[in-house]
């Protein structure tokens, strides 16, 4: 399966599909690398692994939906046919969530439906939660919302400062984003009554991943 991977900057989710890319049995290779911003370290980061980059800054066009449909001419010219957001920081328009429908999936780091939106590390423990972790979903019109195909779930420490959590979870990010992926392009996952089916179970083998139980 083709991937079109969206991102914006430091790009280690990219990483962690790159590399799973490069395994002679992993079902997907990435056709395109589209980043709203030219100093993305993540186009460096295709570049070294010789994918095909675009840059298309949201400030040459009109409005958001013009960008949108930019990028979608981008991510059909390059053949790509499920679309990964990894840190993709621009809000995306109605039209190109529906264009891209159960095709479009995005990762967030945090146990949603809890911590939409930024600032989820400081949230998270200002909260006092005991734990946290990260979700891949699929992308629906309103911000990290949509179906739930894969979550890692990881410990809130009481001295933890927001950089501790987030690299705890990012290191699971890694795992559970090319894991997901791997899943999609086997054509296991399908979306029923907006729940994610992997193998038609509801509740999937290998789709959780709760390192500290
Ligand atoms: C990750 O924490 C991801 O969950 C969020 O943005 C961050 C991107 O990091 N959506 P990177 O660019 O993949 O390193």
């Amino acid at each position: 399966m083709k991937l079109a991977v969206l991102v914006s900057g430091r790009g280690s989710n990219l990483q962690a599909l790159i590399d799973a890319c490069a395994a002679e049995d992993y079902p997907a290779e990435i056709a395109l690398v589209l980043s709203n911003k030219a100093d993305a370290y993540g186009l460096e980061r295709a570049r070294q692994a010789d994918i095909p980059t675009a840059v298309l800054s949201h400030k040459d066009f009109a409005d958001r939906e013009s960008f949108d449909e930019a990028m979608s001419a981008k991510i059909e010219e390059a053949g790509a046919e499920l679309v990964c957001l990894a840190g993709f920081m621009r809000l995306l328009s109605d039209g190109f969530v529906r264009k891209w429908r159960d095709r479009l999936i995005n990762i967030h780091p945090s146990l949603l439906p809890a911590y939409k939106g930024l600032h989820v590390h400081e949230r998270a423990i200002e909260e006092g939660a005991r734990f946290s972790g990260c979700t891949v979903h699929f992308v629906r019109p309103a911000m990290d919302e949509g179906p739930i195909i894969s979550q890692a779930v990881v410990p809130v420490h009481p001295t933890d400062t927001p950089d501790d959590l987030a690299a705890r979870i990012l290191e699971q990010e890694h795992v559970i984003y090319p894991r997901a992926v791997k899943f999609i392009a086997e054509g296991r996952v399908r979306v029923s009554a907006e729940r994610v089916l992997i193998n038609d179970h509801a509740v999937p083998d290998g789709a959780m991943s709760n390192p500290a139980g």
